[in-house]
């Protein structure tokens, strides 16, 4: 039975006196401006406060002004080689842009993108005013003289030790196609480390978890793929935890695969493989936040979206909760960090060996919703932009000492020599508006830009060393 409640008042406007319909709709209107007015003052007021942190932090502290001067590039495209009139007659030649001048190996500029050996950055020999430099893009030696070998990598802080390890794909070994139209591979050789005090020397320290010769029903088995490694330290049970991308040579398995030390130098034991949370995981990385949760992040459903979801208490497995993120937008190769309690991340798109535009997102809760701030690269000149300087994203590392300073750590691949792969490691800082307007936000710059710098070659401000401790 339907009961009427006689002491209910109306909600709708009723509108019996024109006057008294004309009041009501100014005071909505003026309730309205006096809300939106709020709200536009509370968040220019937060950008101003991030805007004065950032002065202080940024543009006008001299350290920042130097690793923000934008540097410009300008590489000549050499001219078409000659061909016979009957080649050119088969195929007319399209004309020749920078990318295509990268991605061809026999270029006659390729000395630009790759450098000569003869070139390469040598820890072991007295650079004088040219040490600590990062040269992106030129051969990196360890200190046995060795192209260092850490592809597709992260970095550990080990606070006991007070040291750096670097960890990625050992890819020192020939490059293949197993089929015609598969990716050029390498087969696993393992997990390589390096370990340093100053972020420049690298002294190897093995293969920590090494590929699986005989056995070929073992994930580790050469013939099998095990890319963008990862470790954190786990406070709990006193292990070191690696988390990495483990594949078949097609690249249908789309795992994690989990492995567990007690030393940062290994060796590691490995565990398991699983599609984490029943989905497909290619492209992924970990992320250990300040109060010890850590997350495993990884490109799924095809490569179409990211996927994020906390870890277990000891690292070793993810656990039932799991979020969605930039869906549809085909992003890959994630490298989180976080500023100020904003989580922001790079992401590539998805073209495998080859380069493509870097993106720079923003959140302020991991489980997003994650905003998309537009290409962070500055610098160099627009192809270097649109190609993330020729490099893929693999980690961001925060440069201890200096708050809004972190490391961009990114892969040049070679496909046609993927042990030939080289470092772009470049200053990033986080700052100034962001450059698109933002979905979630009204349009509100909420979030500070994410860029990256283009340098030929910077090194890290000395403060860094007098507060860490380092070197
Ligand atoms: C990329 C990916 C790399 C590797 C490569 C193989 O998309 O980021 O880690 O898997 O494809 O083609």
């Amino acid at each position: 039975m339907k009961m009427r409640n006689k002491f209910r008042k109306p909600t709708t406007l009723r509108c019996n006196a024109g006057s008294r319909c004309t009041l009501s709709v100014i005071l909505w209107t003026l309730v309205g401006f006096l809300i939106m007015f709020h709200l536009r003052y509370m968040v220019q007021h937060r950008a101003v406060q991030g805007g004065e942190d950032i002065h202080l932090h940024t543009s006008y502290h001299p350290v920042f002004r130097e690793l923000e001067n934008v540097e410009e590039e300008s590489i000549k495209v050499p001219p078409p080689r000659k061909r016979s009139p009957r080649a050119e007659k088969r195929k007319p030649r399209r004309p020749t842009t920078l990318i295509d001048e990268f991605l061809d190996e026999s270029s006659q500029i390729r000395h630009i993108f790759f450098p000569y050996l003869r070139t390469a950055i040598d820890p072991r020999k007295d650079a004088g005013n040219d040490s600590f430099y990062y040269y992106p893009g030129r051969i990196w030696l360890d200190t046995d003289g060795n192209p260092i070998q850490a592809h597709g990598g992260g970095i550990l802080y080990d606070e006991m030790t007070g040291t750096y390890y670097w960890y990625g794909e050992y890819k020192d070994g020939p490059t293949y196609h197993a089929h015609k139209r598969g990716a050029a591979r390498v087969d696993i050789i393992g997990v390589g480390c390096y370990s340093s005090k100053d972020l420049w020397t690298w002294k190897h320290e093995g293969i920590v978890l090494p590929a699986e010769e005989t056995d070929e029903n073992h994930d580790l088995h050469k013939s099998n793929v095990l890319e963008r490694p990862k470790v954190i330290f786990n406070k709990q049970t006193s292990k070191y935890v690696m988390w990495m991308h483990i594949d078949d040579v097609n690249y249908t398995k789309a795992s994690v695969g989990v492995a567990v030390s007690d030393s940062p130098i290994g060796p590691f034991e490995y565990l398991y493989s699983k599609q984490p949370h029943g989905f497909d995981s290619r492209d992924m990385t970990i992320f250990k936040d300040d109060d010890g949760m850590a997350y495993l992040i990884y490109s799924s459903d095809d490569n179409s979206e990211l996927h994020i979801g906390p870890l277990s208490s000891n690292y070793l497995d993810v656990t039932h909760v799991v979020v969605k993120a930039l869906v549809g937008q085909r992003r890959e190769a994630p490298a989180l960090f976080k500023h100020e309690g904003t989580y922001y991340m790079i992401t590539s798109g998805c073209s495998g060996w080859a380069p493509n535009e870097a993106l720079a997102h923003a959140a302020g809760s991991i489980y997003g919703p994650w905003e998309i701030m537009g290409n962070p690269c500055m610098g160099g000149n627009k192809v270097f932009q649109l190609t993330t300087f020729f490099s893929q994203s693999t980690f961001v590392l925060p440069v201890p000492g200096v708050p809004g300073l972190f490391i961009f750590m990114a892969d040049r691949w070679n496909p046609a020599d993927l042990r030939d792969s080289r470092y772009v490691w470049l200053p990033l800082t986080v700052g100034g508006a962001v450059d698109r307007p933002l979905d979630y936000n009204f349009g509100f710059p909420l979030w500070s830009r994410v860029s990256i710098y283009w340098h030929k070659k910077w090194r890290l401000p000395s403060m860094w060393t007098a507060v860490s401790g380092q070197k």
